[in-house]
């Protein structure tokens, strides 16, 4: 697979493809770490010498035009972090063609998003051919890793059209998961929380193979998960609300998870180990964060909208907490992990 290092970007047209699906409250974006993570890759192409910096996203799943799924916030919040960032609310056509002409010196422009259109799901040749003529890119970059398991026109069909070349991102994240997978440093252990047990299931038979250690907590453990692997820890206490539901994996269990923690040489964590959008609950979640953050040893990562999002806040107030990896990718990091063939990283490779 081609990165952007392998390419002499002076003077080029860039079409990146970045996932900018970020979680909106009543309109605000709630969690931009795609935004930031999608930034080395947006720095070195102008450090090359990138003439033009074309960006495309989708953000959620529209049926049609929905002006709520606009890609306009994100480019307001792009700008924040990194200069001459502009947005045009369409993907092609005439007004894409003259906002790309005033583009200069490695300005950046975020396309509409991609999904209220019928071609981008649909893997459209002629879909993307026409952002291409439009913008007039001679290259493509995918950078948007959380999509990787998608084939959609942005993520596939581009591939007949332009030169690919995979982003930093996407190399930085296919570079730790495999660490993960591939002949990782042992002792191993995945940590397993959330709530959807046919989710994960996969995921704990996999590493079974992989891992020394697996532990499954959070509501999958409450509502009472069944180890049948000698290897597997499910979480034995729980802390309780007043009318008995167990909300937190309890100190117990903690304790012990806490071990599994300080030996490992390689942590994957996926899904949060109590209720812990209420604080009373973030109790196991928030130790096992700080253990893994504080483990300088080991190669760390974190994956799951939930997980990484819980991760990030908490390292905003504790600057010291360090990870590997806190993927981007919700679905995709798990399709990687389980060794599934992505239709993006194909696309990559042709
Ligand atoms: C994600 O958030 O997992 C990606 O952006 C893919 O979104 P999708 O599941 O709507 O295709």
């Amino acid at each position: 697979m081609k990165t952007i290092r392998d390419i002499n970007l002076k003077n080029k047209t860039v079409l990146v493809r970045v996932d900018y699906n970020v979680p909106l409250k009543d309109g605000a974006i709630t969690d931009d770490l795609r935004i930031r993570a999608s930034l080395p890759t947006l720095e070195f192409l102008r450090k090359k010498g990138a003439n033009k910096i074309i960006l495309i996203s989708h953000l959620g799943r529209p049926e049609g035009k929905d002006k709520s799924l606009s890609l306009q916030p994100v480019a307001k919040s792009l700008n924040k972090l990194i200069p001459n960032v502009t947005f045009i609310d369409d993907v092609s056509g005439p007004d894409v063609e003259s906002a790309v002409e005033k583009l200069k010196n490695g300005a950046i422009l975020l396309l509409e998003n991609l999904r209220f259109y019928p071609g981008e799901e649909a893997n459209s040749d002629d879909f993307i051919r026409e952002i291409i003529d439009s913008t007039g890119a001679d290259v493509y970059v995918q950078d948007g890793f959380a999509v990787i398991h998608r084939a959609h026109a942005s993520t596939d069909a581009v591939k007949n059209h332009l030169p690919v070349y995979a982003g930093l991102l996407l190399e930085k994240e296919i570079q730790n998961l495999n660490s993960a997978i591939q002949n990782p440093k042992s002792p191993v252990l995945l940590i397993i929380g959330g709530a959807k047990v046919e989710d994960k299931q996969p995921l704990i038979e996999k590493f079974t193979n992989i891992a020394d250690q697996i532990v499954v907590g959070g509501k999958i453990a409450a509502d009472g998960y069944q180890a049948k692997h000698h290897k597997i820890y499910v979480a034995e206490d729980f802390d309780e609300n007043a009318e008995g539901q167990k909300l937190d994996v309890g100190p117990i269990s903690t304790a012990k998870i806490a071990n599994f923690i300080t030996d490992a040489q390689t942590i994957i964590w996926n899904g949060l180990l109590g209720y812990a959008e209420d604080p009373t609950y973030a109790t196991a979640s928030t130790i096992t964060a700080e253990l893994i953050g504080e483990n300088d040893h080991a190669t760390t990562i974190i994956c799951g909208g939930d997980t990484t999002g819980f991760v990030e806040t908490l390292m905003r107030d504790h600057p010291n907490l360090h990870y590997s990896l806190v993927s981007t990718g919700g679905g995709a990091a798990l399709e990687f992990l389980l060794g599934k063939p992505l239709s993006g990283i194909e696309a990559l490779q042709k």
